[in-house]
């Protein structure tokens, strides 16, 4: 699939023009390119306390369950935005989401052009430690 990345980019910085982020003024925006060919955005959302932030992957994961993208990995290629429209390095957790939606193989937008997600998140934790690793005497939740 051919990536059109100057208009991921330019999906991620519209949409920072539209997240809330009145207390640490820092706009984020997150676009995603699915594997049937959709973009999915979003832009962080901040809350007075402070703990309770959604980052800009948050909305776009959100976005992307909610579009009802079914192929697995969901995601081919993502660029997250600062508001001057620059790839802003993805947060630890968001890593994490990404790694979920998109796999090792996801293409991540960097000051330096993409790289995979793998690069990022070496040795990332995923669903198959918890199947691998659950400790069949403890009761469950
Ligand atoms: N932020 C994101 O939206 N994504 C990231 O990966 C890094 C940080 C947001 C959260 C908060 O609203 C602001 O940037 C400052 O941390």
């Amino acid at each position: 699939m051919t990536i059109d990345w100057a208009a991921l980019r330019a999906a991620a910085t519209d949409v920072a023009g539209r997240a809330y982020a009145p207390y640490s003024r820092l706009r984020v925006g997150a676009a995603g390119l699915t594997a049937d060919g959709r973009v999915v955005t979003g832009c962080n959302v901040e809350n007075a306390s402070f703990g309770l932030t959604l980052c800009a992957e948050c909305g776009l994961v959100s976005a992307l369950h909610a579009a009802g993208v079914s192929a697995v990995p969901a995601l081919v290629a993502v660029d997250v935005v600062a508001g001057d429209g620059a790839p802003l390095a993805p947060c630890g957790r968001c890593r994490q989401l990404l790694q979920e939606a998109g796999g090792a193989a996801l293409l991540v937008d960097t000051a330096d052009g993409p790289v995979p997600l793998s690069d990022l998140l070496p040795a990332a934790f995923g669903g198959p430690d918890l199947s691998a690793r659950r400790d069949p005497a403890q009761p469950e939740g």
